[in-house]
Formats: C-alpha cells, structure tokens, sequence
C-alpha cells in the first residue's frame, strides 16, 4: 500500500524513536517501500523544492543532481535525490568520487527511472588501496532498497535516465563529541538555516573519505572534488520535470517568476509551457572531472578478479 510523505514520516519518527542503526533502518524499509509507490510524492518535493528551497537558480547544485530535504530531527533525516543522465545517456561514468559515510548509515529506495549502478566496497578502509575490494556491482532497479552500511566504500555511476531515489540517513552517531555536535545543531537549528548555511546539495555533514582509481590502484584523496555550480540547472530543471509529469505548471510559472533569468532561460520556459521536449544540456558544466567522475574501465584495472558483469 502507498503512503503520503506526511505518514512516513510520523512514522519513521516512531521507528527511530524506539530503534536505532541497523535496526531502525531494516523497520523503516517497509516504510521506504510504501513511500515509494505514489508518485505524487515526487510532485509534493518537487513542488517544495520550487516554493521553498530554490532561492537562486544560479546556486542550486551541481551540474546534474540536487537532493530536496524532506524531514529532519536528531535521529534521521529523509530526503529526495535526483540523478540525472549524461546527455549520451552512457553509464559508464561515476556520478562523484568513490566515498563512505563516516558513521552514518544509509537507506535509498529507487522510485522513479531504471536506476543507477553502485560499486559497494567492503568495510576495510584505509589511505591506501591495499585493503579495499569490491563487493557488488548492481544496478538500482526500481522498488530496489540499496543500504550502505557506515564506513563502506561505494561508488555510483550515470544512470541511463532520470532517477530518484529517497534517502534515509541515520543522524550520525552520538558517541563522537563531533556527532554530538552535529545532533545539537540538527536538533536546534530550524532545518531550512541549516540549508542556507550548508548548501542544499550536502545536507547530511557526513565525514566522508574520499578515494579515485589511478593507474590500476585506488587513491585516496583528502577532499572531495565537487561538481561545478549547474550553469545550465533551468533547463535540466525543466527537463526533469517533463520527465516526471509535473502537473503544476501554474506553480512552475510562479516560482520561476520570482527568478533572475537570462533570455535563454526563459525561452527554455516557453518550451516547457508549450510541451516542446527539453532535453538535459551540460555545455558549459565539466561533467567528467578528473578524480570525481571516473570511467569503470579504470575499477576493472584495479580488480581484474572481480566480475563487474551486471545480473
Ligand atoms: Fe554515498
């Protein structure tokens, strides 16, 4: 049965308020599931997204994904991430750089598109290559619930179309007087500050390591190498948007309105109001930079053993 974002998380605080960690996240799956299956719910983040989040266009994001927070307390937060396609629709790229989660642990469920694919690491990392292999190399099928233990090494590639996902994060751990902190601030804080604040495109202040395939090794790397602010992010807005069937166009008028747009971007507009197909468009964005977007080629030459042929 499906479920109004609303319930889920009223009942997602339930779950989270009795459980934690693993536990908490194998109850909430059924929620994730329920959640999943209305796709008005897309609509209802999307709509929230344009209302409240989207203070400048010209700011929001990276070059092909945003999230939209949904909810918010010191225990977990829920939101929406959406994973465009590269404009040739190749999946071979990575989406970032390989990475973990610190202490925090992570539920997605695919809710809309054919999903990306994930290369899942085991536990051992370190700086060096010497203790990190693959695990599974699987696609996100629709439906399919992908959890990402704490402290796991992942990377996630293009997918061939437009996906979202709901994401469930742990808060990260309260042992930590880091984690500690960062419970204070979620729990004091009004959530939409802590956006301005952080940036709505890494809402979760997750510790992350972060590592890249060179030359037949993996590397790590101390920061994260980010993706350029989305000079082209109206248009591949709208495209999402067709993508999904938004069916508030009055609402995509008066968020847009309020907008400083160039005269491109408005004729962009004019197409998605006449219904005329936008299509994704990254000239000007570097989708493929160098350490953060690497093609699966160079994870074979680390881990020749390892079968990377999909189910
Ligand atoms: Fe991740």
């Amino acid at each position: 049965m499906s479920m109004k974002i609303s319930q889920a998380v009223i009942e997602l605080r339930t779950v989270f308020k009795y459980l934690k960690g693993n536990q908490a996240h194998g109850r909430a799956h059924d929620i994730l599931r329920a959640l999943s299956l209305d796709v008005t719910n897309i609509y209802s983040a999307f709509g929230l997204f344009m209302t409240d989040y989207w203070q400048d266009a010209s700011k929001v994001s990276t070059t092909s994904d945003f999230s939209i927070p949904i909810f918010r307390d010191q225990h977990f937060h829920l939101e929406m991430g959406i994973f465009g396609p590269l404009v040739t629709r190749e999946e071979g790229y990575s989406y970032a750089m390989m990475h973990d989660h610190g202490d925090s642990i992570l539920s997605t469920i695919n809710a809309f598109g054919s999903g990306y694919t994930t290369l899942i690491f085991n536990q051992n990392r370190t700086n060096s290559n010497s203790n990190i292999y693959p695990l599974i190399y699987k696609r996100h099928e629709l439906g399919n619930i992908e959890f990402i233990n704490n402290y796991t090494p992942h990377v996630v590639f293009y997918p061939p179309d437009l996906t979202i996902t709901y994401a469930l994060w742990s808060s990260p751990s309260e042992r930590t007087m880091y984690g500690r902190l960062r419970n204070l601030i979620a729990s004091n804080v009004r959530e939409r500050e802590i956006e301005r604040k952080f940036g709505i495109a890494n809402p979760t202040y997750v510790l992350q390591k972060h590592f890249y395939p060179e030359n037949g090794r993996i590397q790590y790397q101390p920061y994260e190498i980010r993706g350029d602010i989305g000079v082209n992010f109206v248009q591949n807005f709208l495209y999402k948007l067709q993508q999904i069937s938004f069916p508030d166009k009055q609402l995509v008028i008066d968020s847009l309105d309020t907008k400083c747009l160039s005269t491109l971007e408005n004729e962009y507009i004019a197409k998605y109001l006449s219904d005329s197909q936008v299509s994704m468009n990254h000239d000007g964005d570097d989708m493929i930079k160098s350490r953060r977007n690497c093609h699966i080629s160079e994870y074979h030459k680390c881990f020749p053993n390892f079968d990377f042929t999909l189910e």
